[in-house]
């Protein structure tokens, strides 16, 4: 058998500084919606994330809360664990940077690096967030804020290992300029190429002002740079340098990382040359995608408004925030968050769009057919008209997902099903099951309806795979596999039994769920 298709997907490793919020939910959601989409067409797909848990802030959270940094992120990584088991993310493997299978490989790649004679020993002076781990210069820093967080800077002067950055200024410009594919969206990619042309400088890739980090290999005072030991995640979960490397041969080089729109920089300039150091290939893509913004910014704890998406899934289940998530906002720009927007969403397009097609659906095939998904000996205009619009509506999600314009995905998706429920307002199935004459035409109204819901359970899996099981359950396809070629042909569930289940997505009071919300809010800010 010929060897599947490999596809490698990352999202970036979190800190394990505090409980993750809905923004970071966002990005693996995004992640785990195309890991599903790639494994359902045929692909061989590795989905990595992870926790980056080195670095002055995580030891600053420590000391704060009074223990040691190893059972400050032990104690978060659980709840992050938790909360990806709780939404069923699907991902292969979960790395931590305090783990020693990345530890060992982060020396290694640094060792290479210095061995290239990319690293040397000098004096860091300049100027340093915390919060980002970020560099800076005087005047990226102006006044003394960071240009990502805003945040004050601090002047910082140490003994430090620097990476020959400004070397591969050229080549960077070469992979932006030549690779348009490399860094996406262009407005991101038109931002790095400027970056660079102002110049790259040597990058510090030590610190010994604190030592929660990945030693130094050479130089036991110094830890090596959390940006750097981080970064190496994206191999180091492959085992890259190990005996068994078989997972870096398979899917390196990645064929996306996702990433936020201030991290980009990290990924695009210095991850490339790093690699680019250790002559080894660059992955094939960095996509930047946008901030869920709240009351107009950034969510944070001193604003006291974090969403938690534990709440909202205890409440409305995982597809309900997963299809909001990624039917709302549009990859690449930011988008904001409010509890009414998501709530209209899951009336509007999950209880009264899809909940009712189906229910409306199985009812009837129920009163008029037994039970009994029916042949189909006619066919009209109206019939043809919507076989053509669900066979082909596989094709237009595959190329939007290609894109990763999950909302556009979706939205192709929900033509059909609002194209169904009008099918069903068009045929009017109670007036033709009052004439035997209308019989036929009947059965056929009831198999093509039962069909393309077939097909809707199969398209939405990668979005909302437990709804996909639910609406199959209902239709008999519960013991069928989900295939999406299945998607293209349509006559294929004559004899299946259908029954009605519970509600997919209960009708929602949106005025009561927003006071409800707003209490839940208070009451976690009075903590
Ligand atoms: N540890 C680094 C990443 C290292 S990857 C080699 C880091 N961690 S983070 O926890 O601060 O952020 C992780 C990701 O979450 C970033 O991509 C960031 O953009 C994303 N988000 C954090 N808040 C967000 C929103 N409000 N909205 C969308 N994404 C947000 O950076």
């Amino acid at each position: 058998m010929e060897d599947k298709k490999t596809y490698y997907i990352t999202t970036p490793i979190y800190y394990p500084s505090a409980k993750l919020h809905i923004g970071h939910t966002y990005c693996t959601v995004m992640a785990d919606a195309m890991a599903r989409f790639k494994r359902l067409s045929g692909y061989d797909v590795r989905f990595l994330t992870g926790t980056d848990e080195h670095g002055q802030k995580i030891e600053k959270c420590a000391i704060e809360a009074g223990c040691s940094p190893k059972d400050y992120v032990d104690s978060v990584v659980e709840t992050i664990l938790r909360l990806w088991d709780k939404m069923e993310i699907s991902y292969d493997d979960f790395i931590r940077t305090t783990e020693p299978r990345h530890i060992e490989g982060v020396q290694k790649i640094f060792m290479k690096m210095y061995e290239n004679g990319d690293i040397y020993k000098g004096t860091y002076e300049g100027l340093y967030c915390t919060p980002c781990e970020a560099f800076w210069t005087e005047t990226q820093a102006e006044n003394g804020i960071c240009p990502d967080c805003g945040r004050p800077v601090r002047k910082m002067q140490e003994e430090a290992y620097f990476f020959r950055l400004s070397e591969y200024s050229d080549k960077l410009l070469d992979l932006f300029r030549n690779n348009r594919e490399f860094l996406q969206p262009e407005s991101r990619r038109n931002e790095m190429i400027s970056f660079v042309e102002q110049g790259l400088e040597d990058l510090c890739i030590s610190r010994s002002e604190f030592d929660w980090g990945i030693p130094v290999p050479i130089d036991e005072d110094h830890v090596i740079y959390v940006w750097l030991d981080a970064l190496s995640n994206y191999i180091t979960a492959l085992g890259w340098g190990t005996e068994d490397d078989s997972l870096y041969k398979k899917y390196w080089p990645a064929n996306v990382h996702l990433v936020g729109k201030e991290i980009v920089r990290f990924h695009s300039i210095i991850w490339p040359a790093m690699m680019m150091s250790i002559e080894e290939p660059i992955p094939k893509q960095v996509l930047g995608h946008g901030w869920l913004l709240i009351d107009g910014g950034k969510m944070s704890k001193s604003k006291g408004n974090i969403v938690d998406p534990e709440i909202l899934i205890d409440r409305y289940g995982i597809d309900a925030l997963k299809y909001f998530l990624l039917r709302e906002y549009t990859f690449g720009q930011d988008g904001i968050y409010t509890n009414e927007v998501m709530l209209k969403r899951i009336n509007f397009d999950l209880a009264n769009d899809l909940g009712n097609l189906l229910s409306r659906t199985v009812s009837m095939i129920e009163k008029y057919c037994g039970g009994i998904v029916p042949e189909a000996k006619t066919k009209d205009a109206l019939d043809e008209e919507l076989i053509a619009l669900v066979t082909s509506t596989a094709g237009r999600v595959e190329d939007k997902m290609n894109a990763f314009q999950f909302n556009m995905a979706l939205e192709e998706i929900w033509v059909m099903i609002r194209r169904a429920n009008k099918y069903i307002d068009e045929k009017t199935p109670w007036v033709l099951a009052k004439d035997e004459a209308g019989k036929d035409e009947l059965n056929t109204v009831m198999r093509n309806l039962a069909e393309a819901l077939r097909i809707a359970s199969i398209l939405i899996t990668p979005f909302m795979h437990t709804a996909s099981d639910k609406m199959r359950e209902q239709l008999g396809l519960a013991e069928t596999e989900i295939k999406w070629e299945d998607t293209f042909e349509f006559y294929q569930m004559e004899g299946s039994k259908v029954s009605k289940g519970q509600q997919l997505f209960p009708r929602l009071d949106i005025e009561k769920e927003l006071e409800a919300l707003e209490e839940i809010r208070n009451a976690a800010n009075e903590k």
